[in-house]
């Protein structure tokens, strides 16, 4: 595969600012990887010599796994770090922490945290290429980059279409990410869910606010239903489970008013009977394991495209301050 020249990210670190060529750059990118992941061999050697560090303070099952399989996938080498269990329990910072991993001969972090900002922070202070896995409820870029591939791939061009995302808008960098993505490449995008969940304020920024999911149910090409992410929640937004999964939860009756070939996505992990009934989880209108599938191909695209620009393009100056403080603080 040729590299494309006019790829200029050594970190990605959101969604937010990504132009529409380099999203479809890298939607392009992983549609080769998804071609190449289902061949029997499985493998480009692309990455080989490089190390990938997996930085989770919070858990993961799908992106932490994916992009470790991403990485080996390419030839390169990956070493996992988990908070629980590592001398954060004894203080340590996270640059800290993050600098010395990267000084064990490190190339690519990809860091999920719950304060957002993290990454941007890291891509600051290392040297090595920077991914966001997802920085609390702020943005998860390759969740969205792999929801939108999925879309592409069932309905083509997302230009024009209109995407839903349901539920707990307010805790989800997922959502962030995906309204960045979507709206960059021209999708209509609406929230909907409770006001509790649902700020007017997305108004502002060109998104359709809805408060009932019955009244847009034949208007969507795509619904994506978000967890409802009880852990970042200091008071429960609505009265009960039941009563959010009455209104919001898509189920076969609701689906039955959809439009005939509507696609269903969630990011996982799921909450059966909460924000979806698990005969929709599973019917023939979801792709929830395409997308998982889809989130090695784009996560392959994503470590090559930045470490590709790493090994091609000089730092830019804001590199020489961090790299001069690194040989200031050594000397
Ligand atoms: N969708 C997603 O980010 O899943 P994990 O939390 O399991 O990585």
């Amino acid at each position: 595969m040729d590299y494309p020249g006019h790829w200029q990210r050594r970190h990605l670190l959101g969604l937010e600012g990504v132009s529409a060529t380099e999203i479809i750059t890298l939607l392009d990118a992983a549609v080769e990887f998804r071609r190449i992941l289902d061949e029997p061999g499985r493998k480009r050697p692309l990455l080989a010599g490089k190390t990938c560090a997996n930085l989770f303070f919070e858990n993961s099952t799908r992106t932490r796994l994916s992009f470790g399989l991403a990485a080996r996938r390419l030839g390169a080498d990956v070493v996992d770090f988990s908070a629980a269990g590592s001398s954060v329990s004894k203080g340590e910072t996270l640059i800290d922490t993050a600098r010395n991993i990267e000084a064990m001969g490190i190339d690519a972090v990809i860091v999920r945290h719950s304060c957002p900002g993290s990454p941007k922070l890291l891509s600051e202070n290392l040297r090595c290429c920077v991914l966001n896995a997802g920085d609390g409820p702020h943005e998860h870029p390759t969740q969205a980059l792999l929801d939108i591939l999925t879309i592409r791939q069932r309905l083509g061009d997302v230009k024009g279409l209109t995407v839903a995302l349901i539920g707990d808008i307010a805790h989800s960098r997922t959502a962030r990410s995906n309204i960045q993505g979507l709206q960059t490449l021209g999708a209509n995008v609406i929230v909907c869910g409770p006001s509790t969940l649902v700020s007017a304020e997305w108004e502002k920024f060109g998104v359709e606010v809805s408060y009932s999911l019955d009244a847009i149910l034949d208007r969507a090409d795509v619904f994506n239903l978000l967890r409802i992410q009880f852990e970042r929640q200091v008071v429960r937004p609505f009265p009960s489970i039941r009563e959010y999964a009455y209104l919001y939860g898509m189920n076969a009756e609701r689906l039955a008013r959809c439009k005939k070939d509507v696609l269903i996505l969630a990011p996982g992990p799921i909450n059966r009977g909460l924000e979806l009934t698990p005969d929709v989880a599973d019917g023939s209108h979801s792709a929830i394991l395409d997308q998982v599938s889809n989130g090695v191909a784009v996560r392959m695209a994503a470590l090559w495209l930045c470490l590709g620009c790493a090994s091609r393009v000089a730092p830019d100056p804001a590199r020489h301050d961090v790299e001069a403080r690194h040989d200031d603080e050594s000397a």
